[in-house]
């Protein structure tokens, strides 16, 4: 097969066990089942968005696709090679080439340190050469911020600007993929377009495949190509936003589409998906 047609990530038949506390003193430690045989893979280049409802795994399967929790079962692919049994050269080309943006900036930088400091990091710790401060400067001309940002601290930026930032620390071991676990959901609405258009362009510019996780079905439509619904830790449909979300196939698909969309109606009974 060539490359083209083999997923650059890939689950197949990924499930994910938590042992949780014993709730008497002789029995069985209870299992939460977070994942059942999740298949799940994203092209080279391509968008895909994860939604489901809170609980439905998606941040289950998101650390399993940032190689962060092993699979209780089945297996997690990088470019066709199983990543969990592969030697540490590949282990280290997999780690530069996942990145993640997660849903809170401001909980994501240590409050101590410069962004100077923030992206030397990850330079410094996936062990990439070169010179640093013209990368640092590359990837904050990317997301759009000067660099007068560099000696700047957290605090000094605003919701969306810190964003930007979590965005360019994810760039700067130059990854294949971006996985962005609500990435716009704690930002003020107003600045919610701003960061998804940058992710949009990012994504075009330096053909990245970017695997989006999220509530709103308006954020998936804009950026992503094609969607799986999670419900209960089992992917229960895939297709194209727009085919998905206005005609669900399956009883459990439409249940989760017709709860979201009732949640997104307005004040005045008009859906807010209008782009869905
Ligand atoms: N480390 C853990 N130990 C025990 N249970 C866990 C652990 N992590 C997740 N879970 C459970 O696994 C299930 C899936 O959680 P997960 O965080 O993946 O859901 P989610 O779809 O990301 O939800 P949300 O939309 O609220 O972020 C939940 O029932 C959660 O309580
Ligand atoms: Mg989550």
């Amino acid at each position: 097969m060539s490359t083209s047609q083999t997923p650059i990530i890939q689950t197949v038949g990924a499930c994910q066990e938590y042992k949780l506390p014993r709730t008497s003193l002789f029995g069985q430690r209870p299992v939460l089942h977070a994942l059942k045989e999740v298949d799940f893979y994203a092209m080279e280049g391509e968008s895909v968005g994860i939604v489901g409802e809170s609980g439905a795994g998606k941040s289950t399967l998101t650390r399993i696709l940032v190689g962060m929790e092993k699979p209780t079962a089945g297996s997690f692919k990088f470019k066709d090679r199983d990543v969990w049994s592969s030697d540490e050269e590949f282990k280290l080309e997999f780690r530069r080439s996942v990145q993640m943006v997660l849903q809170n900036p401001r909980s994501s930088f240590d409050p101590r340190m410069t962004i100077a400091q923030s992206l030397l990091q990850p330079l410094k710790g996936l062990k990439i050469g070169g010179d640093h401060q013209a990368r640092i400067r590359q990837v904050l001309d990317q997301v759009g911020l000067g660099k007068d940002s560099l000696k700047k601290y957290p605090y000094e930026f605003s919701g969306g600007q810190l964003q930007r930032v979590a965005i360019a620390r994810a760039l700067i071991p130059d990854p294949k993929i971006l996985i962005a676990d609500e990435p716009v959901s704690a930002l003020d609405v107003s600045i919610q377009a701003q960061v998804l258009n940058l992710l949009n362009d990012l994504v075009k510019d330096l053909n990245l495949t970017l695997i989006l996780i999220t509530h709103d079905l308006s954020v998936v439509s804009y950026v992503t190509s094609r969607v799986a619904i999670m419900v209960d830790g089992k992917i229960v449909e895939t297709g194209s936003p727009k085919s998905l979300f206005q005609n669900p196939q399956s009883a459990i698909a439409k249940s989760f589409v017709d709860s979201v969309l009732t949640v997104g109606k307005g004040i005045e009974g008009e859906s807010l998906f209008e782009n869905v």
